[in-house]
């Protein structure tokens, strides 16, 4: 391996936002945006899989999103039926493993079938690992994980000095991810939105004020450069 590949992210992680704002500005409704968000995500898979990108991690909807208007609520939860209908042979040809994280629990019979199909096919791909995290949220992630251990604790199943930041890994939805390197939230908010709470730990943060629907090739460049720049220390010294 070289270099610069070296140095390159492995697991990139995207909070998408400003499809609300893009679609404002152009006196189009907001569901206008969303489908933009799409085409930008579809073409964000490509570049990062053509640059070496192994792991990709997006956030599509949150555990908070249900509060927005019925109408937005309901045309986000349509998306990723579409999205996957749409996407799933470009997935399947282009060595694209796809997994959806988050709560299952009040999803759509027929979304969940289509997740499930999506990522039987998919499973042995290994060109890039791409994950939407949807009806997703970082403390409920934590407190589920919370719940199962304990659960296995009750069992007998394993001992409370088993309990270690390794162990808890394995009890989060990302059991099968890295941690994140670089984190990228567009749209000009400073804020992690309770996205991939653990998992960002000791991850570089970068924002930008780009809407994600107008988010571009050089625009992920930029992002990688600052990350091959900054001084990862992880707590010690170097
Ligand atoms: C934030 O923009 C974006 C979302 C809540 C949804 C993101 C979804 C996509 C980009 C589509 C991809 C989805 C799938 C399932 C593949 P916002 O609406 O909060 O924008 P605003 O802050 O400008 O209002």
């Amino acid at each position: 391996m070289n270099d610069a590949k070296e140095r390159l992210p492995g697991h990139i992680a995207i909070i998408m936002d400003g499809n609300g704002t893009w679609a404002k500005k152009r006196g189009l409704p907001r569901n206008f945006g969303h489908r933009k968000g799409v085409q930008t995500l579809i073409n964000t898979v490509k570049y990062c899989q053509q640059i070496g990108i192994e792991y990709l991690t997006v956030f599509a909807f949150s555990t908070e999103n249900w509060s927005r208007p019925k109408e937005e609520v309901d045309y986000l939860m349509k998306l990723p039926e579409q999205f996957l209908e749409s996407y799933r042979q470009t997935m399947r040809d282009n060595g694209v493993k796809l997994r959806v994280i988050g709560r299952k629990d009040n999803l759509g019979e027929k979304l969940l079938q289509k997740i499930i199909e999506v990522e039987r096919e998919t499973m042995n791909n290994s060109n890039i690992n791409f994950t939407i995290a949807f009806n997703y949220g970082g403390k409920d992630e934590i407190l589920n994980a919370t719940k199962h251990i304990a659960m296995a604790l009750k069992e007998d199943k394993i001992k409370l000095n088993d309990i270690n930041e390794k162990l808890f890994y394995d009890y989060l939805y990302t059991k099968d991810l890295p941690v994140v390197d670089l984190l990228i939230r567009t749209s000009n908010q400073i804020r992690i939105s309770n996205f991939l709470l653990w998992q960002i730990a000791y991850s570089e943060l970068y924002f930008t004020d780009v809407l994600w629907p107008d988010f571009r090739r050089r625009d992920l460049d930029k992002a990688i450069d600052e990350y091959k720049n900054r001084n990862r220390r992880f707590g010690g010294l170097k």
